[in-house]
């Protein structure tokens, strides 16, 4: 992630600078002043070319003495615009300077122009961090030489505005780093490491193991990290709302993630034919952990705890077979047609857990849990399932303000039987081809009982293979930005009351 500073003042000695101008070719006070001192040929570059649009940018080459380049910045659009099209905008900057090859650059404010400088600044700075996130750590020598955009430098960012944007770009940062590692390298003990460093923004972490697992009779869990050489885990991380908060002394916000470090599928092995995607079948875990990060990074007032279930899902001597019955921690017995629906079987004992231990106000998981979900919404909106319209509602809004899209599907007690078991209580898949993404929402519902709940099926948006207004090819992060702002709106100083009691 490229980093950002500010500055007031005197303007950093870099070669190149980015003015902004708007949709009509209005010059910002900066881009005006550098006309005149290049002798028109700001003016001419935009007269130039076709109409402008928001997010292009027009380069001007050695506009005057001292600098290399200008980069032109086009930002505004006839309707107006959103914090979201500013952040994209930024990211588009940000592929444009590295196309360049540029390694520095100083942006200029937008005064003059009918826009919120510090406002326009923290949301460019936000695009540009989240836009040039590269997972490059198994690169080796050579490709060092590869050009990369290293550091911008903002003129009049508010620092608490580009604080908490560099907390939330950190948090998805971390989540694609997990979620790009490979399983060999991230499985569950060694993911659960990579949670501790969370303690230094002031999260408390607790690692249980695989005794602590048997001795709270999680045999859902259990069961599908068996076949495994590498035990599964549970991480538990709290924020209790920073100093003096009062919401430590409220029931917290409960976030859980799937998080199956490597899905083979198990005994009901899945084909060969991109098997490799499913090291990123921990995406909701990963989902979690960036977004305790930026709850933390920013000093929420809100009392969150973040719990993932990690296992490994692979066939072996050891592993479990289609037709075995375990009993989750909450005494209901599961019959296991098919041993790569595993998130579910995981999902019910995390969820079950987080009831009991933290009673908490709401509960949201996420999770990659179903193919049936990417055959219904592709990958431009998650799978939104709950049992309360306001929290479906306050989370829908909160991905539409961040660009992660949620579409809400169906549950109710005509799909509960899709689960029923000739044998158990009820068995981990519903009927063939037929709403497999509430199947397994429904299933979850099992565990969570009264608890307001929302569950995000983010199998179709954990990862990407396009490009994306803010994400390159590869992990999204998808989630964290979701669940910042949700909580950001909601839950700052304990939950809020809703609407309808207020
Ligand atoms: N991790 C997969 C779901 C998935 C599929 C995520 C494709 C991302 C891309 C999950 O564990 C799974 O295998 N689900 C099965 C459930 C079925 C056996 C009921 C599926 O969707 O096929
Ligand atoms: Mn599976
Ligand atoms: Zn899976």
């Amino acid at each position: 992630m490229i980093e950002v500073r500010t500055f007031r003042g005197e303007r950093p000695d870099v070669r190149v600078v980015v003015v902004i101008v708007d949709h009509e070719g209005r010059m910002s006070d900066a881009a005006r002043a550098l006309d005149e001192a290049s002798g028109g040929r700001v003016g001419r570059a935009i007269g130039l070319g076709a109409k402008l649009e928001h997010g292009d940018t027009i380069d001007v080459v050695a506009p005057k003495e001292g600098l290399d380049r200008a980069v032109v910045l086009v930002l505004g659009k006839p309707a107006g615009i959103e914090r979201l099209q500013i952040e994209e905008a930024g990211a588009s900057l940000a592929v444009r300077l590295k196309a360049l090859k540029v390694s520095r650059a100083v942006v200029a404010s937008c005064k003059g122009l009918d826009l919120d400088e510090d406002d326009v600044a923290a949301a460019l700075a936000s695009g540009a961090m989240l836009r040039s996130y590269d997972f490059d750590t198994y690169k080796s020598a050579g490709d060092e030489a590869k050009p990369k955009l290293e550091r911008l430098d903002f003129e009049t960012i508010a620092e608490d505005a580009l604080d908490r944007a560099t907390g939330v770009a950190r948090g998805v940062a971390r989540t694609r780093d997990l979620v790009s590692e490979p399983a060999n390298v991230l499985y569950p003990e060694s993911f659960a490491e990579r949670c501790r460093d969370l303690e230094a923004l002031g999260i408390e972490v607790e690692i249980l193991g695989p005794e602590a697992l048997a001795e709270l009779k999680m045999g859902a869990l259990l069961g599908v990290g068996q076949g495994s050489v590498r035990p599964p885990c549970v991480v538990v991380m709290r924020w209790r709302g920073g100093d003096a908060s009062p919401a430590e002394a409220q029931a917290p916000l409960a976030l859980v993630g799937k998080g199956v470090c490597f899905d083979t599928g198990g005994i009901s092995i899945k084909p060969a034919a991109g098997m490799e995607e499913m090291k990123w079948d921990m995406g909701g875990a990963g989902a979690v952990v960036g977004a305790m990060h930026a709850i933390a990074a920013r000093r929420s007032g809100a009392h969150v705890v973040g719990v993932i279930g990690l296992a490994e899902n692979m066939p072996s001597g050891t592993a479990q077979r289609p037709g075995d019955v375990v009993t989750s921690m909450s005494g209901t017995t599961i019959e296991v047609i098919n041993t790569d629906a595993e998130g579910r079987l995981l999902l019910a004992d995390v969820l079950h857990y987080t009831r009991e231990r933290f009673a908490p106000s709401a509960i949201v998981d996420l999770a990659t849990l179903t193919g049936a979900v990417i055959v219904a919404l592709g990958h431009e909106n998650a799978g939104l399932f709950a049992n309360r319209d306001e929290l479906a509602q306050q989370l829908t809004e909160a991905g539409a303000a961040v660009g992660e899209g949620l579409w809400r599907l169906p549950l109710g007690a005509a799909y509960d039987k899709h689960i029923k078991s000739q044998i158990a209580d009820i068995k981990n898949v519903g009927r063939a081809r037929e709403a497999g993404a509430t199947a397994g929402a429904v299933f979850l519902q099992r565990f969570v009982g009264e608890t307001p709940w929302a569950h995000l099926d983010i199998a179709g948006t954990a990862w990407t293979s396009r490009d994306l207004p803010l994400a390159g090819k590869g992990a999204t992060g998808f989630g964290v930005r979701l669940l910042d702002r949700f909580v950001a709106d909601h839950w700052e100083n304990g939950p809020q009351p809703s609407r309808s009691e207020a």
